[in-house]
């Protein structure tokens, strides 16, 4: 989702993806297997195929449109001609949907959580101590309890003396509470301040600071960083921590938080419960969150959020997730500080699912945190709906594949026999897609990769970044899921547009949603036109519901990038460049900030050509960088360590270590011809094609801060941290 790509996740559990066993199942459906598909191969040509494709071709998802405001080519959802701007009539706050969704839903499960059975902490080879956690099963709460709790934690915020004239800040990991604080502080109509754990403490000073918080909610285990900071942040008088399952928390540095007072969340609910408080309620155009998000420099913006915004881009989803209702069950395990996890757990509240919280570091039987022998959150939940971004969809598949290739030559045919079976299914759309061929293909192959995420995924929600067509299709047969493709940002509450889930197409992200227009802007300078043949591009720009109100106490932000038109409708200009299809889709295909215009005034898109050059079989990672005042580029690549050190072995390159390796002119010779040779199957000018590389040992992690957890590169920070070699390279 455009700007806002902070490290959400935590790496350590990605590698949980790759961890699991398939060898030993895979022998066994193993002979079985080779006969089935052979049988298969034979009586079902793939031929057959071509007499039923051509099924979903051509549905239109969105039509052009007439709206006011900058000139451009505008699409709105083909299935509404009128914008929705609720999911039904009352539901004009989050507040009101919330009370609603309680009522009608009542008996129903809502809030489901894992109960610590037992910690314990092993050794590992190298010596270091982890944490391993056995799980028992989700406990649930229903709706009517959750309306409940939400109350009396309003009640007992009053009771406890928060001010509601001043906000509230919410700084935790993803949990029920979580969401229950953020209801009970809609029913007092406090605005909720959210903030990342990954900001940062200087973007947690400033955040806090800036909106002057008087109450902040917290995990127990944030208390001691905040002592840290208290006299930082003079507005807090109130600390309002969420127990962990352990019963004696830490509070002895209470002492340094001078004069915060201090309670848990239950201490609050009871004090509510005791004495309740008549609800004071938003209004539509009221603030609802405001959102910390970091930009790409300096301090994190806190984009204003209405409770318009919220309940419009819940409408808009609706509409997109087939028959989504009380027997789905959601997995939340994404920060609920991210807008997308926020407005998906806002879109199953409207819909009355069952939502079970995780975390990243649980999510599977293999993960890192969970005891060995035990069951991770899927396998616990079973669900049917999850949001994934693509760091993690990329591991997953990275980690079939690895499994694959390891299983041996049998079990890789089977498996390359039967995705390109699905594969040609799928994309054809024929008659096999539903078929036997596919059930027994699920039998043989895919059930068994199907339960690393519980076996019931039916929809998954794809967003925070652009994902690989190569992964969305692998996911898709993998886990025999669509991937509803989301395309939005903070700045408009998540809602932009969404993928359909019979759009077997991938790569684009699908038609505005209802709630919203998107229209191209042209882009003269940087040669993206809406006359552009064949298919109009521009700049992104998003009018409707769901574009909030603007930057927190930055008018002039606000003004760059926020317009409203003669019309009332307000557009948000986001700095991505896309096409849309003749079928209404919206592709992604560049970012304005990623484009530099160089000295002889011909312009290179940093991104499109890092994509391209990224094929060489050579590069991990790289940066490309291009100065103005020259005529080309040049890049930072970090090389595949076995790949370059296997052509060293075959050219007889000698050297001592990597690092070495990396120096010699020969290894930066070969990787930069691999470059010539990308580049020309990319259809690269030659101005694009670096000049001049610097080959890094070194990987970029998410923990050195150079790339973001979804593994983006983060410009600001690479070239600081390269400057001299950058300079080198121009030298
Ligand atoms: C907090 O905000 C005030 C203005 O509202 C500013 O003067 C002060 O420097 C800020 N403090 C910190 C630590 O950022
Ligand atoms: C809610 O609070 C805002 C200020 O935060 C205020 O302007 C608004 O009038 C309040 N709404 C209601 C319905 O009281």
């Amino acid at each position: 989702m455009g700007d806002s790509e902070e490290s959400f996740l935590n790496t350590p559990m990605l590698d949980s993806f790759h961890a699991g066993d398939y060898s030993s199942w895979w022998k066994s459906y193993g002979e079985y297997g080779i006969v089935a598909a052979v049988v298969i191969g034979i009586l079902i040509p793939l031929s057959c195929s071509t007499i039923f494709m051509g099924k979903k071709r051509g549905k239109q998802r969105g039509v052009p449109v007439e709206v006011g405001g900058e000139a451009g080519y505008a699409v709105r959802n083909a299935r509404a001609t009128e914008l929705i701007e609720v999911p039904w009539k009352e539901a004009t706050t989050m507040a009101a949907l919330f009370e609603q969704s309680c009522k009608r839903y009542s008996q129903s499960q809502f809030l489901g959580t894992r109960k610590l059975i037992n910690r314990e902490f092993v050794t590992g080879s190298d010596g270091r101590k982890f944490e391993k956690l056995h799980l028992g099963d989700y406990e649930w709460l229903t709706y009517a309890e959750v309306f409940d709790r939400a109350c009396n934690f309003a009640s007992g915020l009053v009771q406890l003396g928060h001010n509601v004239d001043s906000r509230a800040a919410i700084f935790s990991e993803t949990r029920a509470e979580w969401f229950i604080a953020l209801q009970g502080c809609f029913r007092q109509n406090i605005t909720v301040v959210t903030v990342y754990a990954s900001l940062g403490e200087d973007a947690l000073i400033h955040s806090l600071n800036e909106t002057s918080v008087s109450t902040l909610i917290c995990d127990a285990k944030q208390l001691k960083k905040l002592a840290a900071i208290s006299s930082k942040v003079n507005s807090i008088e109130n600390v309002i921590y969420f127990e962990d399952d352990e019963s004696s928390v830490d509070t002895s540095f209470s002492g340094s938080m001078g004069s915060w007072k201090v309670a848990s969340f239950s201490e609050v609910e009871g004090l509510g419960m005791k004495s309740p408080v008549q609800p004071s309620l938003p209004s539509k155009n009221g603030i609802a969150v405001v959102m910390y998000t970091s930009g790409s420099t300096g301090l994190p913006k806190g984009v204003m959020i209405t409770h318009g915004n919220i309940v419009a881009t819940c409408a808009g989803v609706m509409t997109v997730i087939p028959s989504l209702g009380a027997q789905d069950v959601y997995l939340a395990y994404l920060p609920l500080a991210h807008v997308f996890e926020l407005a998906a757990e806002s879109v199953m509240l409207a819909a009355g699912c069952k939502v079970g919280y995780g975390s990243a570091l649980t999510l599977t039987d293999t993960s890192n945190k969970i005891k060995k022998g035990t069951k991770g959150d899927t396998s616990a939940l079973k669900p049917t709906v999850m949001t994934a971004v693509p760091a993690i969809l990329d591991r997953v598949r990275d980690g079939v594949l690895r499994k694959v290739e390891g299983g041996g030559g049998l079990v890789k045919n089977l498996f390359n026999f039967g995705y390109k079976r699905r594969l040609a299914a799928v994309e054809g759309s024929w008659f096999g897609a539903w078929g036997l061929e596919k059930m027994l293909w699920d039998v043989i192959v895919f059930n068994k990769i199907r339960s690393v995420l519980g076996g019931h995924i039916r929809f998954i929600l794809g967003g925070g970044a652009p994902l690989s067509g190569d992964t969305q299709r692998f996911i898709n047969i993998c886990m025999g899921a669509p991937i509803g493709q989301a395309y939005g940002l903070t700045e408009t509450f998540a809602g932009a547009t969404f993928s359909e889930a019979d759009d077997t197409t991938v790569g684009r992200v699908g038609p505005p949603l209802p709630c919203c227009y998107v229209k191209l802007v042209s882009w003269e300078e940087g040669g993206y036109k809406t006359s552009d043949k064949p298919l109009p591009r521009g700049e992104i720009v998003i009018g409707g519901h769901s574009v909030t109100a603007g930057y927190f106490k930055n008018e002039q932000k606000t003004n760059e990038v926020y317009k409203v038109d003669e019309r009332g409708i307000r557009w948000f200009y986001s700095g991505d460049i896309g096409t849309f299809h003749p079928d209404g889709c919206l592709e992604i295909i560049d970012r304005k900030k990623d484009i530099v215009k160089l000295q002889h005034g011909e312009y290179i898109s940093l991104g499109k050509v890092e994509a391209a050059l990224l094929s060489s079989n050579y590069v991990d990672n790289l940066m490309l960088y291009a100065d103005p005042f020259h005529n080309n580029c040049v890049a930072l690549v970090v090389p595949v360590r076995q790949a370059l050190e296997k052509w060293a072995r075959e050219a007889g390159i000698r050297y001592n270590d990597f690092a070495d390796l990396c120096e010699k002119s020969e290894a930066v010779n070969e990787v930069q011809q691999s470059f010539s040779k990308v580049g020309k199957d990319a259809k690269l000018d030659k101005f694009e094609i670096p000049a001049k590389i610097k080959l890094l040992p070194e990987p970029w992690t998410p923990e050195s801060g150079l790339v973001t957890a979804a593994l983006k590169i983060k410009r600001e920070q690479l070239k600081t941290k390269f400057k001299n070699d950058l300079q080198k390279l121009y030298g």
